[in-house]
């Protein structure tokens, strides 16, 4: 068999850093090869040189045999190479034909744009993947989910030879994956080639023939899925054996916070529950359970329709975020690309930015705080990066994620909120995160943790409340966390 797309030889030095050196695969019609390694191996860099969106420093990508001589990443498209970033790249303010279409849209006769062509493709391919989205809608309208969906829509629109998916599935319900893996088995059969990334390993078996394992920009391994095991993998990721986690007894002691009949129209109702210092709370649920929602507006950051909000027993209004964070009360969002962040910003700006309020002198940014505390938090969190002037849109998914927790450890918060947390983040930086968390409550601070990764919430919450459409649905005391009654509790009741 030959491959359809061969990279060799490529490395690729930005300033300060060595994303890649050396790496060359062989990629194969009709399977999928699945890049795996830590946070920042270099995964995502391979790809946007695939995509021609970055040039590499030494080597080469060939297509059919060819050495691929493509300007832009619309060449490559052109050429049969369709990619799907890590972070989606949809225009919010358009349709999603219109999305579907950008920058290849069905022309008339007389040139003019074939908006119903254009349309009633869309839809038909919408239609064909089992997704329940009108091509008409804005996509500013749709979840994460919905957005991931139509970005792989698009690409299996243009019939292309080579498809690559950044972590796909960190954003997606359990339903939603098995679409898509329905749809990676209909590509494969059609004889396309896939590449994938993914930080779960247990997707390796069930998607994946091949995979080649990165380490700080060195492909250290390469194998048969079939043939190895998890442990394996994961190994040879790391660089050594990776230890189990141990889950830590906590012990619970005053009340933070309670929230007592929280509504909010339409979206959530009739929310109870409270949290205590020394404890790790979860939200257990599907995606889009509401859970998110309710931590957002307990956070201020929407209004709720009636209920009450009590920190350490007394009542409290928290009109907005800022107020929130006054109160000591911090919110790491799940999407951070578009709340969690400031992409232009460095390391230690961001860092800083809940803490200005505290920390700034007459006004002024407190720099030397700030430095000292982000190069603190860069050394205890292992923030892979040149130094802390680096930005945050040049780091790799999983380093993002760390920045945006120095942060709020850095704003000295009591009650921090974690939406996903650990989406995208390595095997190993998640047993660092994991560990983090529990110095966090050990020290008195409290967690709320909102996860849609089962095994996960079973790993580190000492309490758990399980959301399904908008309603709580149970509450699990830490010996009563197990996956039967985690499913039973989230599964949506039907009418
Ligand atoms: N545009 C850029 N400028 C500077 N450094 C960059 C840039 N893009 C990537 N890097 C660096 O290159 C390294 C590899 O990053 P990359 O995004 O490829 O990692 P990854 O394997 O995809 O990680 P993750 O699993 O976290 O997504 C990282 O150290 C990252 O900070
Ligand atoms: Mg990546």
């Amino acid at each position: 068999m030959e491959p359809v797309l061969q990279v060799k030889n490529i490395a690729k030095e930005f300033p300060g850093v060595k994303a890649l050196e050396d790496i060359s695969i062989d990629f194969y019609p009709g399977e999928c090869h699945a890049l795996v390694g830590e946070n920042g191996a270099g995964k995502s860099t391979l790809i946007k040189i695939i995509a021609s969106i970055y040039k590499p420093t030494r080597g080469e990508v060939l297509l059919d045999g060819k050495v691929c001589n493509f300007k832009t990443p619309k060449d490559a498209l052109d050429a049969g190479i369709a990619v799907i970033e890590q972070e989606t790249s949809i225009a919010p303010h358009l349709t999603v034909a219109e999305n579907m279409y950008l920058g290849c849209e069905p022309k008339q006769a007389n040139g003019l744009l074939d908006r119903k062509k254009m349309e009633a493709d869309s839809q038909s391919v919408l239609d064909e993947m089992g997704l329940e989205i009108d091509a008409h809608t804005v996509c500013d309208t749709l979840t994460a989910a919905q957005l991931q969906m139509v970005e792989i829509a698009k690409v299996i629109s243009k019939h292309a030879k080579v498809v690559v998916l950044d972590e796909p599935t960190s954003s997606l319900s359990e339903k939603e994956i098995e679409s898509l893996f329905e749809q990676i088995k209909k590509m494969k059969a059609a004889n396309t080639t896939m590449i994938y990334v993914t930080h779960r390993m247990a997707e390796l078996p069930i998607v994946c023939e091949r995979c080649s394992i990165f380490r700080d920009g060195l492909k250290v391994a390469e194998y048969m899925v079939k043939e190895v095991s998890e442990q394996t993998i994961v190994n040879s990721m790391v660089g050594r054996e990776l230890g189990a986690y141990v889950k830590p007894e906590h012990t619970a002691k005053e009340e933070m916070l309670r929230v007592e009949n929280l509504c909010q129209k339409g979206v959530f109702e009739n929310i109870n529950f409270h949290a205590n210092a020394g404890e790790i709370v979860a939200f257990s649920g599907l995606v889009g359970a509401g859970r998110t929602e309710v931590m957002e507006a307990i956070f201020g950051a929407t209004k709720v329709t009636s209920g009450k909000v009590f920190l350490y027993g007394e009542e409290v209004h928290i009109k907005d975020p800022a107020d929130a964070i006054n109160r000591k009360i911090g919110l790491a969002t799940e999407d951070r690309r578009r709340t969690g962040l400031l992409l232009k910003k460095t390391i230690q700006e961001n860092v800083g930015l809940p803490n200005l309020p505290f920390h700034a002198k007459k006004g002024f940014v407190n720099v030397p705080w700030e430095k000292e505390t982000s190069e603190d938090y860069m050394e205890k969190l292992k923030i892979k990066a040149p130094n802390i002037q680096a930005l945050c849109g040049n780091l790799s998914g999983g380093n993002q994620q760390k920045v945006i927790l120095s942060k709020w450890l850095a704003a000295g918060v009591k009650i921090l909120i974690l939406d996903e947390p650990t989406k995208g983040i390595d095997v190993n930086a998640r047993a660092e995160f994991y560990a983090l968390m529990n110095k966090f409550v050990e020290e008195g601070g409290c967690i709320i943790m909102v996860s849609s990764d089962m095994p996960e919430i079973i790993k580190v919450a000492d309490r758990a409340y399980v959301m399904s459409e908008g309603h709580l649905t149970g509450e699990l005391a830490r010996d009563e966390i197990d996956e039967l009654h985690l499913i039973s509790l989230a599964s949506p009741v039907s009418a």
